[in-house]
């Protein structure tokens, strides 16, 4: 959820690229999520208050709780909230929590959270990188639109196809191993 409501934040912020980072580092004891984008950025001002659940610059619901959340789970398990922004030349949010912490929340289905962004934002140039230790797994909407020729993203087989890339690409990365909280 917190990684949908980042990758949100940079869309509504008119971002047209964004790469989505998860790095499990397990000698380190690091999970980081990072999301870059290229949207609006932050002024110093909003960079501020940004952490306090009651701003938000948009005008549907008064209080905004996504970056808060995210600085208050950081924090109970070790971790840290960074946020980076220049106006006009986007932004970088950065979570990290020690990997092996009880309360750290669960990774979550991610195969079904980057199928859901790449499906839903097919104009979106969105990359996403993760790393488990050594090992990479690196994919772009770009790249699975052009290995599509024709077909549209939408299509119930692409999407049941990407289903299975992610997975199968996911499964190899933990070395056919799932860890405890994954
Ligand atoms: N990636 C981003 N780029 C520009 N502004 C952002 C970004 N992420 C968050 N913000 C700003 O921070 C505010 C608070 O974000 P958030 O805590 O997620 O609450 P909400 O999205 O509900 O407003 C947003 O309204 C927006 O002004
Ligand atoms: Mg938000």
């Amino acid at each position: 959820m917190h990684i949908l409501d980042l990758v949100q934040n940079s869309i509504e912020a008119g971002a047209s690229t964004v790469r989505l980072e998860i790095i499990e580092d397990r000698e380190k004891d690091t999970l980081t999520i990072r999301v870059a984008d290229n949207g609006r950025g932050m002024d110093a001002e909003t960079k501020r208050r940004v952490l306090d659940p009651f701003v938000t610059t948009r005008t549907t619901r008064r209080v905004g709780l996504g970056l808060p959340l995210i600085d208050m789970s950081t924090k109970r398990c070790g971790g840290h909230l960074l946020i980076t922004s220049a106006v006009g030349q986007g932004t970088v949010v950065e979570a990290e929590y020690r990997h092996s912490h009880l309360d750290r929340p669960p990774l979550g289905n991610v195969v079904e959270t980057v199928k859901a962004i790449i499906v839903a934002n097919p104009e979106l140039d969105f990359h996403y990188v993760h790393r488990v230790d050594g090992a990479v797994f690196t994919v772009s909407t770009r790249s699975i639109v052009s290995e599509l020729g024709d077909m549209p993203l939408s299509h119930p087989d692409v999407i049941l196809w990407l289903h299975e890339f992610l997975s199968y690409n996911l499964a190899n990365l933990y070395g056919g191993v799932q860890h405890e909280n994954n």
